[in-house]
């Protein structure tokens, strides 16, 4: 986040061709953490070598877990056991990344040694006693600072016990902390989610050959088990693949396929969201692979109406907001979004910052408390401040397609946390997009 990197982008434009966009984010995560405390060697393709899921690896090796690569995508764990970490020298630094923060927050809890877990200003500002409450219910201590944000100082030896948590927040992460405690904790851990959210870590918990029991929105583990090494082929991330999914609806004359994309029912909420305001995505060649269903997608512009946006699909698109709310910038009428609050406490204020560059270029966006109203209209060119949040840069990138001038977006160092290779694909499918150091 240190260097000012600026996206430039030419007015108009489609997109065209074929391309596979980067691993899953969250998959890439947990590989890392999973094959690190399994017993046995992990072999990982497709991983993300974002910067957020480096953060991760590199947490995992300063604990003395031996991992080669990534080379590729291709990563090699030689896993230590669940009981095998050594104490860091010196804190665990997590970038930008929520996910490495809230989910090693519930596993380290479980080890025999004190970790200090810091972040980069924006994750710095998150909040995180939403996985330090339940885990203090756990009987662990971890503490933050006063306003409840990081850094996080965990002090190890706590014997854990399970605990029933009804979580107040759908939170997958949340969920994810609790679940990964949970395997140190003396008896049954359950959680109980508000609306489903992703359940990745569920899935692949089960992939290690460890049990979990789920019954609707509840699931449960017991402590004490063990997690067998296994193998995992990391799908193109859904969050990454929308930028373009959008990017293509809206630019006329687009016609674009995203292979290999992760289609799990808890990630796919862009999908239908899209589709209920007219988008064209055909989705063929449906499989499985490693526990995670996948296809191709291919999307075709089409003319765009605004919508209502169900609630229940909020969780299941949580991501993809920045992006759908450009879609509703080019959408006739307008688009209602509500219950969606958490976009406030996510890389940045989702809801303000996308308002306050839709309207930057020319597009009537209204923030309420927990959601936006946005008129869809012509974009115009414009400067965009994306507060270092990635997934608001790869927005406006798109944005752009549909604008009458050219838009610059200020700060897009942190694309590299999700999407190494932003501007050099989206360019090549046609996107005018070039890339300034300052
Ligand atoms: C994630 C869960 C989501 C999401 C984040 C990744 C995960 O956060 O926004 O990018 O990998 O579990 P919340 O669970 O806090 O909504």
């Amino acid at each position: 986040m240190s260097n000012e990197i600026r996206f430039k982008l030419q007015g108009g434009g489609r997109l065209k061709g074929r391309i596979r966009v980067p691993g899953d984010k969250s998959i890439s995560h947990r590989s890392i953490m999973l094959g690190s405390l399994a017993e046995g060697v992990t072999e990982v393709s497709g991983f993300l070598q974002g910067e957020d899921c480096l953060a991760t690896l590199n947490a995992f090796r300063s604990m003395g877990v031996q991992i080669e690569g990534p080379v590729d995508g291709n990563v090699t764990i030689h896993g230590v056991g669940l009981h095998g970490l050594k104490p860091p020298v010196g804190e665990l630094y997590m970038g930008n990344s929520g996910t490495s923060m809230r989910l090693m927050a519930g596993l380290m809890a479980g080890q025999a040694f004190d970790v200090t877990m810091t972040g980069d200003v924006s994750l710095s500002r998150r909040p995180m006693r939403r996985v330090t409450d339940p885990l203090a219910e756990m009987g662990a201590s971890v503490a933050t600072e006063e306003g409840g944000t990081p850094p996080l100082r965990v002090s190890g030896g706590r014997q854990l016990r399970g605990i029933d948590y009804r979580m107040p927040v759908a939170s997958a992460q949340v969920k994810s902390c609790v679940l990964l405690a949970g395997l140190y904790a003396a008896g049954e851990t359950c959680i109980t989610e508000p609306a489903p959210t992703r359940d990745h870590t569920e899935r692949m918990l089960t992939g290690f050959g460890y049990a979990v029991r789920r019954e609707g929105n509840r699931v449960c583990l017991s402590g004490g088990g063990r997690l067998r090494a296994a193998r995992i082929d990391v799908p193109a991330d859904i969050s990454s693949a929308a930028f373009f999914l959008v990017g293509a609806s809206i630019a006329e004359g687009s016609e674009l396929t995203l292979e290999h994309v992760g289609m799990n029912p808890t990630r796919t909420g862009v999908i239908d969201i899209l589709r209920l305001m007219g988008a064209d995505i055909r989705v063929s060649n449906e499989r499985e692979v490693g526990g995670e269903p996948v296809a191709d997608l291919t999307v075709r512009s089409a003319p765009l109406r605004g919508i209502r946006i169900p609630e229940e699909l909020v969780p299941l698109a949580i991501d993809e907001f920045p992006a759908l709310f450009v879609a509703a910038a080019c959408a006739e009428g307008e688009t209602v979004l509500t219950g969606a609050e958490e976009l406030r406490v996510k890389e940045s204020d989702r809801i303000q910052v996308m308002a306050d560059g839709l309207v930057a270029c020319g597009i009537d966006a209204r923030p309420t408390t927990d959601g936006i109203v946005i008129r869809g209209g012509q974009l115009t060119g414009g400067a965009i401040q994306c507060h270092h949040d990635h997934r608001i840069a790869m927005s406006f990138a798109m944005a752009a397609l549909r604008a009458s001038g050219g838009i610059t977006v200020h700060d897009c160092a942190t694309v590299n946390t999700s999407f190494p290779g932003f501007a050099e694909l989206a360019a090549r499918v046609g996107l005018g997009i070039q890339v300034e150091a300052a």
